[in-house]
């Protein structure tokens, strides 16, 4: 209840607190996550089961017109920095252009999204338009074979091909994402790293984390530590300051190379609880709301959407902010597919 209270307190502070909304735990929540889609072209280890999972039916999703809408609320809540995330975004139809008419609503907001690259050959043109802050891709190898055995569906000579459309068309601040599994892709950090910052990427090295059916387990975990001793014969490596981490309010923390400077994020979703600095919310593709990646605990939305009440939609929002736990839930066994929350 105290959190209810507190968040309702901070709405109303709203345009006296540019910051955003701050919850009953102080966590500041200017960064919402929208999945558009959980449709994939691939089938990662660490996001699927190899069968797949079950798609929701269109009709049962959010429309574009009906991410605008919220989109409208959630700034006005404070949001800053809007993600778009899926399963793979760029699958729905109509996605590249639906970044640009969303960049000509909200001239001022961070746009960013996650991708797997392998649509971009044909979409980063019209990306390109809407301006986008940033930009995520998975890259969890540069072997093909091993590209193909962990996206089961993938070749990596078509996310070759969409990183370097995406760095043509100029898209800013792309990072790579690397979900370090034991048996699969460990020893390929250092080439990962130099790759990307060949190209002038951020490579950034994510411990796997337990979802549904993901092969998590103490076999394929590789702690933080030891992906940092894994990039050790790159040289000696430098924790940067704060500074990033809190401009970024993000969940990397940051090491330079001290021969290069270059730096390389390590994201330590398991070893290190970021839960107290948490600015995030998500947003499933079925609008449903969920204030932690690691609680099934989840707020509809799509009603007060589709009604386009406002207040109700307010209200919605808050009270599953309110719902945003003090830290995660160790036993995530039962947790629900990335590909359904988005990452
Ligand atoms: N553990 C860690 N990161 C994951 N992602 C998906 N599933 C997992 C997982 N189980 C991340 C990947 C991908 C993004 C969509 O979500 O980095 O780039
Ligand atoms: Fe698709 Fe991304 Fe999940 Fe891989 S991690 S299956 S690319 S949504």
């Amino acid at each position: 209840m105290q959190g209810w209270r507190l968040a309702q307190g901070a709405s109303f502070l709203y345009g006296l607190l540019p910051m955003g909304i701050v919850d009953g735990r102080g966590r500041c929540i200017n960064y919402a996550r929208i999945s558009v889609t959980d449709r994939c072209n691939y089938r990662c280890v660490y996001c699927m089961p190899e069968e797949g999972v079950k798609s929701r039916a269109h009709a049962d999703i959010m429309r574009y017109e009906d991410i605008l809408w919220l989109s409208r609320i959630l700034v006005s809540l404070g949001i800053r920095h809007i993600r778009f995330t899926g399963g793979e975004p760029l699958v729905r139809r109509g996605m590249a252009d639906f970044l640009v008419s969303f960049r000509e609503e909200f001239p001022g907001l961070d746009i960013s999204m996650t991708t797997n690259a392998s649509l971009l050959p044909s979409f980063a043109g019209t990306i390109e338009r809407a301006r986008l802050s940033g930009m995520n891709i998975s890259l969890d190898t540069l072997d093909s074979d091993k590209f193909a055995h962990m996206t089961r569906l993938g070749d990596i000579s078509d996310v070759m091909s969409g990183i370097a459309s995406a760095a043509e068309r100029g898209i800013p601040n792309i990072k790579t994402n690397t979900v370090v599994m034991r048996g699969f892709n460990e020893h390929d950090l250092p080439d990962i790293v130099k790759f990307s910052w060949s190209h002038g990427l951020i490579p950034r090295m994510i411990e796997f984390m337990p979802m549904r059916g993901n092969l998590w387990g103490r076999e394929t975990f590789v702690p933080s530590a030891e992906i940092f001793d894994l990039l050790k014969p790159m040289g000696d490596w430098e924790l940067e300051g704060n500074a990033e981490k809190k401009t970024a309010c993000g969940p990397a923390k940051y090491y330079r190379n001290a021969h290069n400077g270059l730096k390389v994020g390590v994201i330590e979703a398991i070893s290190n609880h970021f839960c107290s600095e948490c600015n995030r919310l998500r947003i499933t593709a079925a609008g449903n709301m969920r204030a932690c990646l690691f609680n099934n605990a989840e707020t509809p939305l799509l009603p007060a959407i589709r009604d386009m009440d406002e207040a109700a939609a307010r209200e919605a929002i808050l009270t599953g902010i309110a719902l945003k736990p003090r830290k995660w839930n160790d036993a995530a066994d039962g947790v629900s597919h990335m590909s359904d929350i988005g990452g």
